[in-house]
């Protein structure tokens, strides 16, 4: 396999692997045989001994401007230098408000004050809490319950777990909250495989809603927090016209209408937000990952105007939302933020990536025909690809194919189990885009 090594300074393996124990990695098999990076530039990875690898996940799922893009390492290192840190609780510091407006103007309608913090798991758990407590300050104290759906992810807090739709996630965490409720996952092998995009089929699955309110009434419910597309769980698209459905059942009910994010923000379908796309309205956004492109971890709610002021009621004084972090609006993840607005404004990457998603659609359909692949799911800049599962060995094939991808392809992708997930840089070219999908093809004939 070509590699490339020129003008890269190569990085020590550490002796030690163990005590570090991994997130959400097979830290056995991982030890035995360690993926490590040790440097990034714009589309490209290089593993510690210099080798160059392609960047099919975008790190994972953040790194949306590129990697180590100048403008933003240059804002982090002045910002790092100027002011460390600014107390996040009665002080603050005025980069936090410039990005809070900055993120404010890409949100739709009256989406427009921003709640920070460091995760799109904290964000998950902020946007809940803000839920019940906005409930609670009109006097609606009995809307307590959460609507998520089977397949989602929101996060590994406590709260993005229990509305979280992910059986591994859940099942050794004891009884999460109280009061939560699913709608079925909107995918369907038999009615939507190898659809380019939204799938036709799967609208009146938004209905299980009214089924819901009508099992525990409008008056227990406080919120639906739903992914535009569920990426995580392998790239899955919402049926045409679900999310609007899923809006009116909501208004009809006075619920309130979450989308998450963390993923489908910041132009990985061609828009700052899903929301646009989709033209719907909902009444908070999470996000994180590419508000940043992944280089400061940072996380954040924008709220509607409506919910912003039903708690800027009674004495001055008093704190309106007992909630925080200490690292909410960091300086750097702030310094980060803004220079990574401005790359994908100058540059107008989300346009970009719409522009280039029928060239990734047919690429990505080129798979089609190799061998156990059930599914291809493209969708803005991203894709599922499902490969079918070994015998008694789900996910096996999965890991296979990110480690030749890794070792012997040079190119890094995402496997959630037995699906590949690819999510490019926004900044990648149409040739890159076919040496992505041509090493892709290679993997999934070697791990047949
Ligand atoms: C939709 C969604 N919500 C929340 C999260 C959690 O984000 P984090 O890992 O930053 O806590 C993720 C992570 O992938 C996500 O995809």
């Amino acid at each position: 396999m070509a590699t490339s090594t020129a003008n890269v300074a190569t990085a020590t393996v550490p002796n030690d692997l163990e005590p570090y124990w991994m997130p959400f990695t097979a830290n056995r098999a991982f030890k035995a045989r360690p993926r490590l990076v040790a440097r990034a530039k714009d589309m490209h990875y290089f593993a510690p001994d210099g080798r160059k690898l392609i960047d099919g996940a975008a790190g994972l799922w953040c790194t949306n401007a590129g990697h180590n893009r100048d403008p933003i390492v240059a804002a982090i290192q002045r910002q790092a230098a100027e002011l460390d840190y600014a107390p996040a609780f009665q002080f603050s510091h005025p980069k936090a408000f410039e990005l809070a407006s900055r993120v404010a103007a890409l949100a739709p309608g009256d989406l427009d004050h921003v709640f920070f913090c460091n995760s799109g798991s904290e964000a998950v758990d902020t946007a809940l809490k803000i839920a019940l407590a906005f409930h609670n300050v009109r006097g609606n104290a009995s809307r307590v319950r959460l609507i998520g759906r089977e397949r989602g992810y929101h996060g590994v807090g406590f709260g993005g777990v229990a509305v979280g739709g992910i059986v591994s996630n859940r099942k050794q965490f004891g009884a999460l909250l109280a009061g939560v409720d699913h709608l079925s996952s909107t995918y369907n092998r038999t009615e939507q495989a190898f659809t380019i995009g939204e799938p036709v089929w799967g609208r009146h699955l938004a209905d299980e809603l009214d089924r819901l309110v009508a099992l525990h009434d409008a008056s227990t419910i406080a919120a639906v927090i739903v992914e535009p597309v569920a990426a995580s769980t392998g790239v899955l698209p919402p049926p045409q016209g679900y999310l609007q459905r899923l809006r009116a059942i909501c208004d009809k009910h006075g619920i309130l209408l979450i989308f998450d994010e963390v993923i489908t923000g910041f132009g990985r379908l061609g828009h700052a937000f899903a929301a646009e796309r989709y033209g719907v309205t909902p009444d908070m956004i999470t996000f994180a990952k590419g508000v940043t492109s992944g280089a400061v971890p940072m996380g954040g709610v924008v709220v509607r105007k409506g919910i912003y002021d039903a708690f800027m009621k009674g004495p001055e004084h008093v704190i309106e939302l007992f909630h925080g972090y200490t690292y909410s609006a960091h300086p750097l993840a702030c310094a980060a933020g803004l220079a990574t607005l401005d790359l994908y404004r100058d540059e107008d990457l989300f346009a970009r990536a719409k522009k280039l998603e029928p060239l990734w659609a047919k690429a990505a359909m080129g798979l089609r025909e190799l061998p156990n692949v059930l599914d291809i799911r493209p969708v803005g800049l991203t894709v599922g690809i499902d490969l079918a599962s070994k015998p008694d060995a789900v996910g096996k094939r999965g890991l296979e194919a990110l480690e030749a991808g890794y070792y012997e392809h040079d190119l890094m992708l995402r496997a959630v189990g037995d699906t590949l997930a690819l999510s490019p840089p926004l900044i990648v070219s149409e040739s890159q885009i076919g040496e992505i999908f041509d090493k892709v093809g290679k993997i999934i004939k070697q791990v047949a």
